[in-house]
């Protein structure tokens, strides 16, 4: 048996002729944090539902722990927490309510019950809280109260569709350090949705971007960007006024270059190192070639999720 907690295989779902997921390819392995990331629109909820049983795939396989969504919807439920979109609570219960409610559906024992409520809260960081009626928490502790929610039932796989969606920049990163710690202690599988890339791949092992249905690139930040950029380290972007073609060719002979592309006016050239003194001499040298504006900037994650999806 392989090592994946989910894998699928060709996976599709259509709604009319529409197709929003489109024959997907995953793998997550067991213990990682896997960035499910892509653009609004992209298909990562249907995709989570999908997986949970909670929708039908028109087409394809998938294996969640080797059980069938589709089949033992009820087992996969059993080990797996499900954190949606836009989390419900009884609004006038209490936080431990709620917790308790959870528990008891889920066939956590009586006796473990306020115990396990405790420790969860402490989790998230909502202790004081825990006797106030959830209707006057703000978007961030029902966010966190979710994930208390989630952990009560012990699960071994946790699928939280946009967790940061709507939250501050310090309400965000606490909650993914949670997770990120999470990860760490109890050894739990996470599936994080996200369209905040920036934001969320930081505490993953692995991201699968999609967009329009499809994984159109998967790895690690290090991975992604290589093959977008063929690795290199450094995007020099070189404007003239000029014939474009002439100034490629004589780029092209530089020692170090890597790639080179180019539209109308601008030239971008893929390198290990800052080769701007080589090629500002080139250009300037050159009849009838004026520089208009030269730049160097080092990948960084957006070039990465700009690229991807410039492409698309
Ligand atoms: N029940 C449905 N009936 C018809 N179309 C649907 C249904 N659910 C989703 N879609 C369509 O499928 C596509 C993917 O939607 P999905 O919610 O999976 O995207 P997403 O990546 O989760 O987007 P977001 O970041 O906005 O949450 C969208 O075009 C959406 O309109
Ligand atoms: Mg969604």
């Amino acid at each position: 048996m392989d090592n994946y907690i989910i894998s699928t295989k060709n996976l599709t779902k259509k709604y009319g002729s529409k197709t929003v997921v489109d024959n997907l390819n995953l793998s997550i392995p067991n213990g990682e944090i896997y960035g499910l990331l892509g653009p609004n629109g992209a298909g990562k909820s249907t995709v989570i539902l999908m997986l949970l049983g909670l929708t039908e795939p028109s087409s394809g396989n998938i294996s969640v722990l080797g059980y069938k969504p589709t089949k033992d919807p009820l087992r996969i439920k059993s080990f797996t927490g499900y954190l949606p979109e836009r989390v419900g609570f009884y609004e006038d219960m209490t936080a431990a309510q709620n917790l308790e409610y959870t528990a008891l559906l889920n066939s956590i024992p009586e006796k473990e019950i306020p115990s396990k409520i405790d420790e969860c809260l402490s989790i998230v960081g909502l202790q004081k809280e825990k006797n106030i009626v959830v209707k006057q928490f703000s978007k961030g502790m029902k966010q966190r109260l979710g994930i208390a929610d989630v952990l009560i039932k012990n699960p071994q796989l946790v699928i939280f569709d946009e967790p940061t969606e709507g939250l501050d920049l310090e309400v965000a990163n606490q909650i993914l350090e949670t997770i990120f710690n999470l990860n760490k202690d109890k050894k739990i599988t996470f599936i994080i949705s996200s369209h905040q890339l920036n934001l969320v791949q930081k505490i993953c092992h692995k991201v699968g971007i999609m967009s329009k249905g499809k994984l159109i690139g998967e790895g690690n930040m290090a991975e992604l960007s290589k093959n977008m950029f063929g690795g290199n380290k450094y995007l020099i972007e070189v404007e003239i006024i000029g014939d474009v073609n002439n100034v490629i060719e004589k780029i092209k002979s530089l020692k170090g270059i890597k790639t080179v592309t180019s539209t109308e006016n601008a030239i971008h050239i893929g390198t290990d190192e800052d080769l701007r003194q080589d090629v500002s001499k080139i250009v300037t040298n050159m009849d009838g070639i004026i520089l208009t504006k030269m730049d160097i900037k080092d990948f960084s994650l957006e070039d990465v999720y700009l690229n991807y999806f410039k492409e698309v």
